[in-house]
This record gives C-alpha cells, structure tokens and sequence, in this order.
C-alpha cells in the first residue's frame, strides 16, 4: 500500500496534467500500398507509374520490396491489434486490382489480397479506412496521359465501381485520392515524383482540373449506387501545413492567406463551396495575361462541373506535419509558375504544436464540414528505436487536437499517426516516420516496436495523455 501510494504520487509529482481522450475520438495509423506492400511484379500485379519512374531511374532504393506487407500483412494486423488502434488507414493498389487500369483484366489474387486484409482488420476489431488511390497509377492509364486527360475520371470511375462493389460491405470509410496537392505539384509540376513531368506553369492546373472531376465521379458513384445498401462515407485526404505570417505587415499576412488558399482552398474551395479560389482564379488570369497567354493557365469549371464536385464530401480529411513562416514575394513576368502565381515563399518554424490547432479551426471556419479527420500526422527521423523526439511530437499535437476539440468544440472524430512503421519514403529508406522500426537489409523485414510504439499503445489503452 505504501508502496502504491509513493508510485501515484509520483506519477502526480512527476507530470503536470493529465488529460482524458474522448472516447469517440479514434485512433489509428496509416500507411500506403507502394510505401509498405513490396511484390511489384508477383502474383499478377501490373507495373505502377513508381515502379516504373524508380526502376527508369535506375535508383538503388525503391518499393520492389519495402516491408514486404504483400506476404507479411497478418504480422502487420498483429501489431495493430497490440497497439490497440480503433482504425488503420492504408490504400489499395489499383494496377495489383487491375493491371493495366482497366476493366479488360481483373487479377482475382489482388482482389482476394485486399479481401483477407479488410476481413483480418474486421476479426482484429480494427475499422478499415481505404485510400482508393495513393500515388501508384497503372502505368498504362499514366501513358494515356493520366491527371492530364479527362478519360482518366471514366477509368477512375471503373476502378472505384469494382472496389466499392468488392469491399463495400465491409468498408465504411472510403479516401478517394490522398493529397491531391502533392499529386499534382510533385508529378506534373516539380516533375520530382512520378510521373515525373515539369509542366509547373500549366500541367500542373489540368491535373487539379482533371483530378477534382474525378473524386467527384468517385464520391458521386457511391453515393448514388452504393451509399443506399452500404451507408458509408468517402471523402478527399487534403494535406496543408500551417503557416504564420512572417511580420505583421499586410503584405505578410496576405501571403499567409493566398499561401493557404492556393495550397488548400485550391482542392477544398471546390469540394466544400464550389469553384476555385477567387484569389487563385484572379491572380492566375492576371499573370497568364500579362504573359502573353490568350488565357488563363487555370482551366474554367463551367457551372455544371462546379455543382458536380461541390459538396462531395462526408468529412474533412486532413494530412498536416508542420508549421512554417510565410512571407510575401514578388515575382516579375518570367516563365510561367504555380510558385510565382502564388508570390510566397516560407521558411520552416521549429516545433509548433499550436499550428495544429489553428490549423483545425481554419479548416473548420472556412469549410464547415460535417466532421474532421486527421488522416495522417507524424515525425521524420533516421533510424534509431529510442525515439523520445517522436514521443514528445506527437503528445503535443494530440495535446493541440484536444485543445481544438474541448475548448474550440470542433468536432474532430480521428487521428491518425504516419505510420504504422517505416517505410519507402518515395524514394528513401532513410527517412522514417513508423511507430514500429522495419530493418530493410534483413531479408526477413524484421519489425521492432520502437519507445513510441509502446508509448502510443499505453495512451490508446489508458485514454490518458500526461502533459
Ligand atoms: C521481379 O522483380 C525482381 C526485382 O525486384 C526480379 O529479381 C525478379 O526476377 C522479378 N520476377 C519476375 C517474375 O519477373
Ligand atoms: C505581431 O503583433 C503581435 C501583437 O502585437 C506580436 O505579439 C507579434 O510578435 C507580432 N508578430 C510579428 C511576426 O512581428
Ligand atoms: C456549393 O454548395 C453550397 C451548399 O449547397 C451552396 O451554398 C453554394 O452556393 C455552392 N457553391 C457554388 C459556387 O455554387
Ligand atoms: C494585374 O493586376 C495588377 C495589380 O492589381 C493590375 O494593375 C493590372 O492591370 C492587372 N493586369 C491584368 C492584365 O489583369
Ligand atoms: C523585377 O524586375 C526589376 C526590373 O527589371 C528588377 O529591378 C527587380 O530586381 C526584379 N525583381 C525580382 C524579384 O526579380
Ligand atoms: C530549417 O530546416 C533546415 C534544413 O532542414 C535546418 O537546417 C534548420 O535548422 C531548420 N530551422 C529551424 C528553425 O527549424
Ligand atoms: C538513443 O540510443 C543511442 C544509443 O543506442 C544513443 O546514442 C542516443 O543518444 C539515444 N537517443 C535518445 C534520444 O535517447
Ligand atoms: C538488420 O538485419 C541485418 C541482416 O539480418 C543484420 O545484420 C542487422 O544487424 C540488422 N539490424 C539491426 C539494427 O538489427
Ligand atoms: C522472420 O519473421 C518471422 C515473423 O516475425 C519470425 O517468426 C521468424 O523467426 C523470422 N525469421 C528469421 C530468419 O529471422
């Protein structure tokens, strides 16, 4: 008894507070199919613009094997099942469903893959949250020009059918795409990931136009075909940082704004109020003009397009790591950019909880949606197992989140960790964001439960964050 009573007070001694986590506030972990699954070519899978944009580039890491989950997914619900996670967020692949994209050949193996998985979550108890598209494009849909042609929403829509068809049943939680931002930026502006094109001043918009239109076909099936026998819920994974103004100077805070509009509102203005942005929609045709272009590089949603995507959503969903400054810049007439259309440029803050919480109340004031998700938040780090540093991160975003729900009463209803282990970072084993440690030189893919893993464990079974 003494001895109990030293250990609780110094348990009281030793934090300043303890919170209670709602019950209805979920917790889970994330993961994507090309990061974590491995078996690029077997049992039937087609080659995925990744596979193929990594493979081109003859670069010594890529997702051939990563964590090997093709074979390993029961061990991989083992570990979730230990963690106690209420959900676990992870894509399906859309080329090891149909190999070439479309209808012409479904491979039965990676239809049952998905299937065994989605049953064994169920068994565990654990809620399936499906990512219809997560980066890794059918090669053969990306030739016919992917995000940049508008058949790709016919063959969007074939897939997304045959999926929901499959695993409507038991999935009550549909992503459509995950990140459109990064989609478009990275593969048809940057050009840094596949597909690997550099069309910053123009592709780069189509792909939004194209990809928007699609979701909308994905939501609208759905809800139209599916919706009344199944009763789920499908929504876009948007993904923002959030952003302090560099100064108090109008200048500044205007940057923070457009910054936020042409990152976030670009995907979530359509989605949740109909259209683009006007910021985006005037600054756009200003410069494309005084460029020389007889329009604007932004496509034009006729009003039936804007009806068709506004209002596609059942809940926000919203992937966020950071906080950085934004600062206002001026851009002369040069070569057509998405970054001097926007006029911003940003520097990283450190460690910023507080970011988060007004980044919820952003999402919530501007959009007004029926419910928040956070589907992806987490920590970088190299490889190493006493990870405190990912500890002390993600306790204070969940202690913003709590900040964001019980006093700002935003209705946030899950949160979920980026990742559920390391993983192919698109292009780097180096870079690692798991709760639980995969070694990549062994053959095995050995996973070891890093300090953070036992620790999230602890809170999900406790309901108890120390502060
Ligand atoms: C699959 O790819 C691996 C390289 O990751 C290669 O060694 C193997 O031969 C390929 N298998 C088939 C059946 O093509
Ligand atoms: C802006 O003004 C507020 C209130 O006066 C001050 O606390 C804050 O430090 C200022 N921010 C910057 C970046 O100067
Ligand atoms: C989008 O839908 C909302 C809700 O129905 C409506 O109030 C709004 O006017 C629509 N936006 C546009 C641009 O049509
Ligand atoms: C572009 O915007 C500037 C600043 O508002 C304005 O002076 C100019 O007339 C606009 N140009 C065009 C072509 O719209
Ligand atoms: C814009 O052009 C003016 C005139 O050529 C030049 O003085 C200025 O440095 C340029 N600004 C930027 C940001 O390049
Ligand atoms: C910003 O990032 C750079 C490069 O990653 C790093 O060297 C620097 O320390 C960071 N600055 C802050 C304030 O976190
Ligand atoms: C983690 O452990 C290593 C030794 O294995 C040590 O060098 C490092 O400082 C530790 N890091 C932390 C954050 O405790
Ligand atoms: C990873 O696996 C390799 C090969 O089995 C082994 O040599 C190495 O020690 C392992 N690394 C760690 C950190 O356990
Ligand atoms: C490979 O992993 C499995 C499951 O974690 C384990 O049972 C087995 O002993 C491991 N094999 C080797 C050779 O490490």
């Amino acid at each position: 008894m003494v001895m109990k009573l030293c250990l609780l007070f110094f348990i009281l001694a030793s934090s300043q507070a303890a919170r209670y986590i709602p019950k209805n506030l979920w917790f889970g972990t994330a993961t994507a199919s090309y990061q974590i699954e491995g078996a690029w070519n077997e049992s039937g899978k087609g080659e995925n613009i990744w596979d193929k944009f990594l493979h081109d580039a003859n670069r010594d890491q890529n997702g051939d094997v990563t964590c090997d989950s093709y074979h390993k997914w029961q061990e991989d619900i083992e570990n979730l099942k230990k963690l106690n996670v209420n959900h676990y967020r992870f894509s399906i692949s859309w080329p090891r469903i149909l190999p070439d994209g479309t209808l012409k050949s479904i491979n039965q193996e990676g239809i049952d893959y998905y299937y065994n998985l989605i049953q064994g979550l169920i068994e565990a108890g654990i809620e399936p949250m499906v990512t219809l598209y997560h980066w890794d494009m059918p090669v053969h849909i990306s030739e016919l020009g992917g995000f940049l042609n508008p058949q790709f929403i016919d063959y969007f829509e074939d897939y997304a059918r045959l999926v929901y068809q499959e695993y409507g049943p038991y999935v009550r939680y549909w992503l459509t795409f995950n990140e459109p931002y990064s989609i478009c930026n990275g593969g048809y502006g940057a050009g840094q990931t596949a597909p690997g094109l550099n069309l910053i001043g123009d592709g780069i918009y189509q792909c939004s136009y194209v990809l928007l239109k699609a979701h909308a076909r994905g939501y609208r099936i759905y809800d139209e075909e599916f919706r009344p026998k199944y009763n789920g819920k499908v929504g876009i994974v948007l993904n923002i940082n959030w952003f302090e103004p560099a100064s108090n100077t109008t200048a500044d805070s205007d940057a923070r704004e457009r910054l936020l509009q042409f990152q976030l509102g670009w995907w979530a203005n359509p989605v949740f109020n109909g259209n683009w942005p006007q910021i985006m929609i005037d600054r756009i045709a200003n410069r494309s003009s005084r460029e020389g272009f007889a329009r604007s590089r932004l496509p034009q949603f006729t009003q039936e397009e804007i009806d068709y995507i506004n209002g596609t959503h059942d809940f926000f969903a919203l992937n966020t790591y950071k906080t950085y400054v934004a600062e206002n810049t001026e851009y002369n007439i040069t070569d057509p950019s998405y970054w001097f259309d926007v006029g911003v440029t940003w520097t990283n803050l450190t460690y910023y909880p507080e970011g988060f919480r007004k980044l919820i109340n952003f999402v919530n004031d501007r959009y007004r949606p029926e419910s928040i998700i956070i589907t992806e938040n987490g920590l970088q780090t190299t490889d190493y197992l006493n990870d405190t540093d990912r500890i002390t991160y993600i306790k204070g975003y969940i202690n913003s989140l709590l900040d964001a729900i019980e006093e700002d009463k935003i209705n946030v209803f899950g949160y979920t960790v980026w990742s559920l282990m390391d993983n192919f970072e698109w292009g780097s084993y180096d870079s690692r964001f798991g709760l639980i440690n995969v070694n990549f030189t062994d053959s095995n893919r050995t996973r070891t439960w890093k300090d953070s893993g036992y620790w999230f464990k602890n809170i999900l079974e406790t309901r108890i964050l120390d502060v």
